[in-house]
């Protein structure tokens, strides 16, 4: 008798390419047309759950849901705790939680008020509520305004390390009310800052020029200023974040390139136990990949220089040297050598060979070290 062998049938499945584009609006006093925008991202929507914190809760939350209402939405309002801590997971599966409590439907909508701690948290609550649904992020802090609320990166935190659980969930809107910006703390928004100016140094020197050319006004929070430098910042990721939406590419001014001031400020950020706000070290980073690409000859002499004028004239640190020697210095090497354990032998580093020319080079500890030796002092 022959036995005949059982044949593997090979199917696939063809997901017809998705239009993930969505639009972003930027103004002074949008925050009153959320209701609008809301509707006109996603038609059809009944109930809103708005995801906020308790400090832009006092501030911004009866505006915002009045705006939400006008446009006949129910809206239930939830508000985690402001800072950090609240990315766990635990207050993930209760925010998910309190969505079902809420009635929310596939058709609804999350929409998360607050810095890029609301929209990180509230963005993959609805990313995983009933397998997806529909976010739009409003960010009330300049951080999430030029960076976070932009890109599609939704996260919390795990025990071993920041955003290590989450997810790529791509807004169906973003509604930037530059106005807000009044009420944040000047080093909260030195923290932005030190995302813009990475933006203007990877992509457009103009931007940086208008930047350091309105450092007054910036922090006189000028709304017509802040709104067009900001819509200008977010242009420039955006523009980025199409090139490689999920961040596949390893050079070149893909996502990658956001790395920039990111190795070292890190670094920092954890030697210093997080008593140094990520903004403040990402500036710091900056100033470190500036000493780097001009020690390697990949930027002309007196690149650094540049750089820290204009990061002083906008009032951001650059402690660098500080950062390079004694317990600081050990502190720093340590928490490298610990990024390169997880990430293979080498370390991708982000240099610049001028403004608006980023470059990709694949460094050890010791050879980052080596490049950035304290200067004697000039
Ligand atoms: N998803 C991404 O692509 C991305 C990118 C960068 C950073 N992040 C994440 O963003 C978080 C940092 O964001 P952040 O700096 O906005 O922090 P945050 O959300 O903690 O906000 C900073 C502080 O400002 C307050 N605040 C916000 N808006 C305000 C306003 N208009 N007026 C007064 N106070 C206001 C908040 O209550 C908070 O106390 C981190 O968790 C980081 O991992 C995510």
């Amino acid at each position: 008798m022959s036995v005949t062998k059982p044949k593997h049938l090979m199917l696939s499945v063809r997901v017809p390419s998705e239009d993930l584009s969505y639009p972003i609006r930027v103004g002074d006093g949008l925050l009153d047309r959320l209701g609008e925008e809301v509707v006109a991202a996603q038609d059809g929507a009944k109930r809103i759950a708005l995801i906020t914190d308790d400090n832009v809760v006092k501030l911004y939350g009866d505006r915002a849901v009045a705006a939400l209402e006008a446009q006949g939405l129910a809206v239930s309002v939830h508000v985690l705790p402001a800072g950090e801590r609240t990315k766990t997971p635990e207050n993930l599966v209760a925010l998910v939680t309190e969505l079902v409590k809420a009635g929310l439907s596939r058709r609804d909508l999350v929409v998360t008020l607050g810095g890029g701690v609301v929209g990180d948290i509230g963005g993959l609550a609805a990313a995983m509520f009933m397998r997806g649904i529909g976010v739009v992020q409003c960010p009330t802090s300049l951080l999430a305004q030029v960076d976070a609320s932009v890109g599609g990166k939704v996260a919390v935190d795990l025990g071993p390390g920041k955003n290590l659980l989450g997810a790529f969930h791509f807004p169906a809107a973003v509604v930037i009310d530059t106005a807000v910006l009044s009420t944040l703390a000047a080093e909260e928004l030195a923290c932005g800052l030190g995302e813009m100016v990475k933006h203007g140094l990877l992509f457009d020197p103009e931007h940086l020029a208008d930047l350091t050319r309105n450092a007054d006004a910036i922090f006189a929070r000028e709304p017509k200023t802040l709104a067009r430098l900001v819509a200008h910042s977010v242009a420039l990721k955006a523009a980025c974040v199409s090139r490689d939406p999920l961040e596949r590419g390893s050079s070149g001014k893909g996502r990658v390139a956001l790395n920039l001031g990111h190795t070292i400020g890190h670094a920092i950020e954890h030697a210093s136990n997080y008593g140094v706000r990520h903004g403040e070290a990402v500036a710091i980073g900056i100033q470190a990949a500036a000493r780097l690409s001009e020690a390697r000859g990949l930027a002309a002499p007196g690149f650094e220089s540049r750089v820290r004028v204009m990061l002083e004239s906008l009032r951001l640190g650059t402690e660098l040297d500080m950062w390079l020697v004694g317990e600081r210095g050990a502190a720093v090497r340590r928490a490298l050598s610990h990024d390169k354990k997880r990430l293979g032998s080498k370390i991708t580093y982000i240099a610049l060979a001028d403004v608006g020319e980023p470059s990709t080079l694949s460094l050890s500890v010791d050879e980052i070290l080596r490049l950035l030796r304290p200067q004697s002092g000039d």
